[in-house]
């Protein structure tokens, strides 16, 4: 087994690598749409709590695993373990991470592909002087029709799998250097317009003002998932990523940097859509259409809408790129551990992800009804237990692995934060981190 050669080339290189990873539907699309599910505001704080307490620290302990080992996750986990002479079946981690990833790769690449279809929508200027009404219809009329769906998510996960074939280190860097700014100050201009709608005053007081009668331990939850999700944290993506990281990088400040970009990226995209949600009267909790409706309502009364439009599904389109890149990485990066070559473990998972990726497309037509389990079809299916339950289970085994498994100068020297700063990661992980995720995971279960 060969350790890995590749490095990013720079620590702004791995920072925006990891942000790259963690901005994506889950801030855009995902959020709105869960908050508004669950309440709004309370969500919104229970989730950044989540963030702090559990996501970062947990995130440094993924990445340094892959930093420490040096290989795909399955293999750096096991070499760790015997290393610390414990049992070798801790590699089975990285294979359940795969198969997390690999649930949600099969929906994210679908609902990516909305965004390739209302990109070109924008561009030829679909939505001009459509109405609130048509807009929602339109909506609809898309997604009954699967033959469109299956087209972009075909397309969207060709796109995704060619940069993951030629190596993620090389591709990745030069894209993540111009998307994020852009991406960030396109949402800053959507939420200054925000301000001017009349919907503005409510979506704040919606967002920020918590009312804790409906919290449940459903909505918490949901709330622990989503900062598992968002920071993509938990599948041991970013633990593959850690591989890739140079030598000398404070991981603390790295975690810290990203998780403020990440959470300011979803409130950005919250106050922009959840005034029009208000403005135009329409249901907060309108469900997975919810921005694909709002913003080109929105949008269709600015000047210059269209236009505006496409560079949001641009940007929205680059952003999941780089994302569902960091989705497909875990999976190769494990089947070339186990001998493939990079080639052939990448056609494979593309494959795979495909084929599996058709029942979320058939989800919202011909296989509307057919609902597996606990009521729910499979596009409902995989993208909850995955995000709510897989991740926070993957996210707590990487941290009694990092915390209580692995030799302590192999963790202190992975995550180059000093003494100081590695206790405080250890005392926080140790007793904070694992007992909450086990306990709110527990509570959610039962
Ligand atoms: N963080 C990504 C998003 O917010 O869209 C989704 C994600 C990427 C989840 C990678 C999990 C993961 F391992």
């Amino acid at each position: 087994m060969s350790e890995t050669l590749e490095r990013w080339g720079s620590k702004r290189a791995f920072i925006l690598a990891v942000t790259g990873a963690a901005v994506g539907l889950g801030n855009i699309w995902r959020f709105p749409y869960v908050a508004g599910e669950n309440g709004g505001a309370a969500f919104l704080l229970i989730y950044v709590a989540f963030v702090l307490l559990l996501g970062i620290p947990v995130m440094m302990a993924e990445i340094l695993i892959g930093r420490a080992g040096r290989r795909g996750p399955m293999q750096a986990l096991g070499v760790l373990a015997s290393e610390a002479g414990a049992s070798r079946h801790w590699r089975w981690l990285g294979l359940f991470g795969a198969f997390t990833v690999f649930c949600i790769l099969s929906f994210y690449s679908v609902v990516s592909g909305w965004s390739i279809e209302f990109l070109v929508a924008s561009v030829n200027g679909n939505f001009n002087g459509a109405s609130a009404a048509e807009i929602g219809a339109g909506f609809e009329a898309f997604l009954a029709n699967p033959g469109l769906l299956i087209f972009n998510h075909s397309l969207f996960l060709f796109m995704t799998m060619t940069v993951v074939a030629a190596g993620v280190a090389k591709g990745l860097e030069r894209l993540n250097n111009l998307l994020m700014p852009l991406l960030y100050g396109l949402l800053l201009l959507l939420a200054i317009y925000a301000t001017t709608t009349s919907g503005f005053g409510t979506a704040l007081s919606w967002l920020f003002l918590p009312s804790f009668e409906d919290v449940t331990a459903e909505v918490v939850l949901h709330a622990m998932g989503h900062a598992f999700f968002t920071l993509a944290v938990g599948a041991c993506a970013l633990m593959a990523y850690g591989a890739y990281m140079p030598d000398e990088q404070s991981l603390p400040k790295a975690a810290f940097a990203v998780a403020v970009l990440d959470i300011s990226v979803a409130l950005l995209a919250g106050i922009a859509i959840f005034s029009v949600v208000f403005a135009q009267g329409m249901d907060p909790a309108d469900g997975p259409g919810l921005m694909f409706v709002t913003l080109p309502i929105a949008f269709s009364e600015l000047p210059w809408g269209s236009f505006w439009l496409s560079v949001f599904f641009l940007l929205l389109l680059l952003a999941t790129w780089t994302s569902a890149i960091n989705l497909a990485e875990p999976m190769v990066a494990t089947l070339q551990g186990l001998g493939w070559r990079r080639s052939t473990a990448t056609a494979a998972v593309a494959l795979s992800v495909w084929l599996i990726g058709l029942l979320s497309a058939f989800s919202f037509s011909t296989l509307a009804e057919f609902r597996p389990l606990f009521g729910r079809n499979v596009f409902e299916l995989v993208s909850s237990i995955p995000p709510d339950i897989f991740l926070p289970m993957g996210g707590l085994l990487i941290a009694i692995f990092a915390a209580w498994v692995m030799p302590q100068a192999r963790v202190i020297s992975a995550l180059d934060a000093g003494e100081r700063g590695y206790l405080l990661w250890r005392t926080t992980i140790r007793w904070v981190s694992i007992p909450l995720t086990f306990i709110v995971l527990l509570g959610g279960l039962l």
